[in-house]
């Protein structure tokens, strides 16, 4: 793994965004992994400034998202749909048509599951996927205790998850129990990972993710030590708990 440490989350956000646009330029036709949440809120904001500025076409991009609650629809302002309409997709060039996420209204989840793998194996590969990390080291919507193996499916959110993510709803009550979640069979198949984290909510976290505790299904994230392509851009916040 290779660590950028970085000053706070404006850098984090400018050092990832500069990483992406790059990349972008350099793949024929990127394929890009996405995540939601409050971690890639700004690198979304500096891509978007950065498109206005004529230094990136998302012409060529197809992206596939994470994750996606079940039971919201796309137009349902907590979906994660809705989140990368507003804010990314809607502010720059990219062709609606590619652009994935699961569908969390799909009548039949397991296939629906079984379609987005599908998807992702019809363009390839992920060139790059982007990551945050719960604080109980989930990625995507892996908690601890999911098997390496597993590929796109449904899961039952932590009660931890749900609270941390109450933030965004009306009450706890809203916040979805299940979410269709890329697997990380799925997320290790990637050919690059870039994991953002920032802030001190995240420093044990980060500090079990560096400290080489263990490569173990209890903490999710310690599977991207076995992934020979994976940069984590970290904030000082964020490190200190490490040694
Ligand atoms: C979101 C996702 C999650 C988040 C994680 C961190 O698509 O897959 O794994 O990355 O929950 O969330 P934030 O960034 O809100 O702290």
């Amino acid at each position: 793994m290779k660590i950028v440490k970085v000053k706070d989350y404006d850098e984090m956000s400018r050092y990832a965004a500069d990483y992406l646009v790059k990349r972008i330029a350099e793949l024929d036709k990127p394929v890009l992994g996405l995540a939601t949440g409050s971690t890639p809120e700004g690198l979304y904001e500096e891509l978007i400034k950065k498109y206005k500025e004529g230094k990136v076409s998302f012409k060529n991009v197809t992206t596939f998202n994470l994750d996606e609650y079940v039971g919201l629809d796309k137009n349902d302002p907590n979906s994660y749909h809705f989140y990368m309409m507003e804010k990314l997709f809607n502010h720059v060039d990219i062709t609606k048509e590619n652009v994935n996420l699961p569908n969390g209204v799909a009548p039949d989840l397991q296939k629906e599951c079984q379609e987005y793998e599908q998807r992702i194996q019809k363009v390839g590969k992920i060139d790059v996927q982007l990551l945050g990390m719960g604080m109980n080291g989930h990625i995507g919507f892996n908690e601890p205790g999911t098997p390496f193996t597993q590929r796109t499916h449904v899961v039952e959110l932590d009660e931890s998850t749900r609270k941390a993510n109450s933030r965004f709803f009306a009450s706890l009550d809203d916040v979805p129990k299940q979410a269709i979640t890329m697997g990380i069979g799925t997320i290790m198949e990637s050919k690059e990972i870039l994991l953002i984290v920032s802030g001190e909510s995240k420093a044990d976290a980060v500090a079990r993710l560096l400290d080489k505790e263990e490569v173990s299904e209890d903490f999710p994230a310690s599977i991207l030590r076995n992934h020979d392509n994976v940069t984590v851009v970290v904030d000082e916040a964020a490190l200190s708990k490490t040694k």
